[in-house]
């Protein structure tokens, strides 16, 4: 049997034991640096989230929910291997839908890899319905030069004249963005920007907003920060059509999915 909690208590290892197997391997994901950074960067309310615990009070699923005002997010989702295929994943989400239902939610959203069959039944059968294409683009070239990063915290600059841009996904919303760990840079070039962050061994892509004709222009700046990684950028961006056409190697494909509440 299994009982229904919150997650307060949960940690980067129960996470990392719910992602393992075949669609994101077995190497752990979150450190418990970069979980804490994703619960407070992503607004998630450990609170609101659901966990089912086993007999032994370990953690056998897990949905961690994000809610901003009216709207919530699935920032991670799995079950535990050895309780997988036994109804825990429908048993999880369903839960998750009446927490966020209890908050007064309107709608819900997630991203997942196009590569994950079984998760991507799981929503479509609870309603979620495919809001769009996401690149996950890595560039395979170069190492990491000495560029420097001079901003200790979020150049809110750069943030405020993006501001008219329509966010990729939860991860890439401006109070998202704003909570990320420095030291950052930023690349510009005429009214593009990038705003680039060291993160392990590559240089991330934090925010990028370019006007068709730049966009050419800031990625030749962006060379020197290599290899360069961009999360959840839109398939139908200008972005990632320069990013092909520069011969990236093939991003990993990720779909948003939504679900109204009304
Ligand atoms: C995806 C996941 C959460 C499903 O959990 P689960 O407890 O095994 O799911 P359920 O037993 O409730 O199955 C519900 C439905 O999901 C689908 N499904 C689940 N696993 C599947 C698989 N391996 N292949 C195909 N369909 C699958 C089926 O439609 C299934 O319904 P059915 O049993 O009537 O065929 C689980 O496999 C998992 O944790 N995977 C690793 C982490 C992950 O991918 N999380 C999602 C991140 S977006």
């Amino acid at each position: 049997m299994f009982d229904v909690t919150d997650a307060t208590g949960v940690t980067a290892a129960d996470l990392n034991d719910v992602f393992r197997g075949d669609v994101y391997g077995e190497r752990p994901i979150f450190s418990p640096e970069t979980f804490a950074t994703h619960v407070q960067t992503n607004d998630i309310d450990v609170r609101r989230s659901i966990c089912l615990r086993d007999e032994e009070g370990g953690v056998a699923a897990l949905a961690l929910i994000g809610i901003r005002e009216h709207r919530a997010w699935i920032g991670g989702f799995g079950v535990s291997p050895k309780y997988r295929r036994m109804g825990l994943g429908t048993k999880c989400l369903d839960g998750a839908l009446r927490s966020v239902r209890r908050a007064g939610c309107g709608s819900i959203e997630l991203e997942v890899l196009e590569t994950n069959r079984g998760a991507i039944a799981l929503y479509a059968s609870h309603g979620f319905r495919d809001a769009g294409k996401l690149f996950v683009w890595q560039s395979s070239g170069g190492g990491l030069v000495n560029a420097p990063f001079p901003y200790t915290a979020f150049p809110e600059d750069a943030v405020r004249a993006g501001t008219m841009r329509i966010p990729a996904c939860w991860q890439r919303e401006d109070v998202s963005l704003r909570r990320q760990p420095g030291p950052f840079a930023i690349e510009q070039y005429e009214t593009s920007w990038a705003i680039l962050r060291q993160h392990a061994e590559v240089t991330r892509i934090v925010d990028v907003v370019a006007a068709d004709d730049d966009v050419r222009h800031l990625f030749d700046r962006l060379i020197g920060y290599q290899p360069l990684l961009l999360v959840n950028e839109p398939a139908i961006s200008n972005v990632s059509a320069e990013l092909a056409r520069r011969g990236w190697p093939p991003p990993r494909v990720q779909y948003r999915m939504i679900r109204s509440l009304e």
